[in-house]
């Protein structure tokens, strides 16, 4: 049986007009543009019109995707909406934007905060390759705003609303998600999240008196969480792939903070050039971040058929997922043909990253135990640190 694949043939955007900007923010809380931009490296964001909802948003995107792929939304088999901010709690973003569309096939919501787009285009590439669907549109939605505290400044000043949809279709030669890597640890939940308003603690004047129906986030915690997995999944995923992150002609990470996405290039040993970023513009607008971002470097000629671009999100969960796609079609990585000297040198390259990786992990704490303990204080902490290192390699 020939293997089949999932290949990226449409994308659109929406965002909506409204800016809102640092300089806006000064005026509603206690913040300024400046530690906005130090901290974050955010200047403005969008923020939903009178007559965007979340449907209207999702199918503005998905039509754009559907002209670019040249299908129409009758040849949809299934459409995968990943949104926290759905219009009802009941139904499902999915078939609000089944009918809009006026599609016909399955339909439904992925909820897995801003890591949403990756977890709904995994699935797609899996029912795909499977064989049960030739052509999904996934779209990845968000009207933050509307969970957003305006009085906190610790969470107004990140997110924004947005857009983006792109459309996977069946294809015989190696192309679209090349390799995908989907994660959660359910246990820090509390580090984003909204207390009130679900079935745990529903809706009251109580929940609403001590704004629990808002965003609560602890952020220092999410940017911990962040800056360790932005890189390590990417690395995973890449490996899977039978790449190197050499061979990955953009990166695409989630664009919630400048910062977290440095500290995942200087883990990768990439340049920053490598790194997408219009967070600048939009902030972080959660599961549209990363499609949304997709679609603005292939608009601006960033990623021409050939290339390939691993993508990394996280968010409330906290979940994270990465992917590998190969624009346009490729070719079966060496890394995957047994007994070819494309494998052997691979293989040569690989091991050259592990080195250089231990050495990466052995040599972070070897500064903060010397500081601390010393010379043979760093040197045995720097050890443990290797062999740990190199245990889980
Ligand atoms: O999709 C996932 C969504 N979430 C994230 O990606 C969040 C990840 N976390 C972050 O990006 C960062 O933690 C933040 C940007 C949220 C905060 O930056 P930080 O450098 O971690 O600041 P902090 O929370 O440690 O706060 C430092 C100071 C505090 O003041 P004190 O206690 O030192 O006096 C805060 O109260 O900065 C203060 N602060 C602000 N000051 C001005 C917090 N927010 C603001 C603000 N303007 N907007």
């Amino acid at each position: 049986m020939t293997e089949r694949y999932a290949r990226l043939t449409g994308w659109g955007r929406y965002v909506p007009e409204k800016r809102l900007t640092n300089v806006d923010l000064e005026k509603m809380v206690e913040t300024s543009d400046e530690w906005i931009t130090q901290r974050t490296g955010i200047k403005e964001r969008r923020i939903r019109g009178e007559k965007d909802t979340n449907t209207s948003m999702a199918v503005a995107a998905g039509q754009e995707a559907l002209k670019v792929a040249g299908i129409s939304a009758q040849d949809l088999d299934f459409i995968i909406v990943c949104t926290s901010s759905p219009d009802y709690l009941l139904p499902s973003a999915g078939s609000l934007v089944q009918d809009a569309l006026g599609a016909d096939c399955g339909a439904v919501q992925v909820t897995a905060g801003c890591s949403g787009w990756v977890y709904g285009a995994v699935m797609a590439d899996a029912l795909i390759r499977a064989g049960v669907h030739n052509a999904i549109l996934v779209i990845g939605v968000e009207i933050v705003s509307y969970g957003i505290d305006y009085t906190d400044r610790k969470t107004c000043v990140l997110f924004g609303d947005a857009a983006a949809a792109t459309v996977f279709q069946a294809s015989d030669q190696p192309s679209g998600i090349l390799a995908s890597e989907l994660g959660s640890d359910g246990a820090k939940a509390q580090a984003l999240w909204v207390p009130g308003g679900g079935s745990a603690w529903p809706i009251s004047p109580e929940v609403v008196e001590q704004r629990q129906h808002y965003i609560q986030m602890d952020g220092p915690e999410v940017f911990k969480f962040a800056s360790r997995v932005v890189g390590s999944s990417l690395k995973r995923t890449i490996a899977q792939a039978g790449l190197l992150p050499e061979d990955i002609d953009l990166f695409i990470p989630h664009q919630a903070n400048a910062r977290i996405i440095e500290a995942g290039a200087r883990f990768m040993r990439q340049p920053i050039e490598k790194f997408y970023m219009n967070l600048q513009y939009y902030g972080n607008t959660s599961a549209a971040s990363v499609p949304l971002a997709l679609v603005e470097a292939i608009e601006e000629g960033r990623l021409k058929d050939g290339c390939k671009v691993a993508m990394v999100a996280f968010g409330a969960g906290l979940t994270w997922g990465s992917v590998v796609i190969q624009m346009g079609v490729g070719e079966v990585s060496p890394a995957h043909v047994l007994f070819s000297a494309g494998r052997a040198r691979y293989l040569a390259k690989r091991a050259r990253e592990t080195v250089l990786d231990t050495a990466q992990a052995a040599w972070c704490p070897f500064i903060p135990g010397l500081i601390r303990g010393g010379v043979p204080s760093a040197v045995r902490f720097a050890l443990k640190i290797l062999i740990k290192h190199l245990c889980a390699t």
